[in-house]
């Protein structure tokens, strides 16, 4: 799958299928993340690979957000803190969540290109996944993203993809111009 099809085609999925993915494919997305850009080069991340049913169930709870349960498998992404925070004081916090973010969206690409499917889960109460997966205290729980085959609604309707326009979000040379200044076009 050609790059701009994965970021074009990727979409959140809230209903999973029965059909139960290979291990190693999601492994192969978690991988992706590592690729992620880090501040200073130290990468700041772990990630919780959780197949245990009842644990999923948990989660699902812990997040009021019941589809969670349907899915196989759910992929939990933390920091761990210490050595940006060390490097960078409190700059560093913002460079946790960036780089989190980041990577996670290598893994979202990857689990496009699978054909895999899952939906980004920042709602939820820490203290909970934390006690459900035995993460320490200074850990830090970013996101998580159950992982399955997209469930199809036989008959149902495929969803539109509404994404905001580039002439809404791009300004040119200062916040809110949003004239380009003339372009040279160098002839060959
Ligand atoms: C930081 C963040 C937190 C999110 N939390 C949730 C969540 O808790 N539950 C959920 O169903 N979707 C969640 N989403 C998914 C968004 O609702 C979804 O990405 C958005 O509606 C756009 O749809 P798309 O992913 O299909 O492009 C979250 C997305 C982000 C980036």
């Amino acid at each position: 799958m050609e790059l701009d099809e994965a970021i074009k085609k990727r979409k959140s999925t809230r209903s999973f299928s029965d059909k139960k993915p290979d291990w190693r494919d999601i492994i192969e997305c978690i991988d992706a993340a590592r690729y992620a850009p880090m501040a200073g080069d130290i990468y700041s991340l772990k990630i919780i690979l959780v197949d245990e049913k009842e644990k999923i169930k948990k989660l699902a709870d812990a997040s009021q957000q019941d589809f969670i349960a349907e899915a196989h498998y759910v992929v939990v992404f933390c920091s761990n803190p210490s050595m940006t925070l060390n490097a960078y004081g409190e700059r560093g916090e913002m460079y946790l969540k960036q780089q989190a973010g980041a990577a996670i969206q290598n893994f979202l690409l990857k689990i496009e290109e699978k054909g895999l499917a899952t939906c980004w889960i920042g709602y939820f109460v820490d203290r909970i996944v934390k006690e459900i997966l035995k993460i320490p205290e200074d850990i830090e729980v970013e996101a998580f993203f159950p992982v399955g085959y997209e469930s199809k609604v036989i008959g149902g309707k495929k969803q539109k993809k509404r994404k905001i326009d580039i002439d809404n979000i791009l300004y040119f040379n200062k916040y809110k111009n949003k004239k380009m200044n003339p372009q040279k076009t160098i002839y060959t």
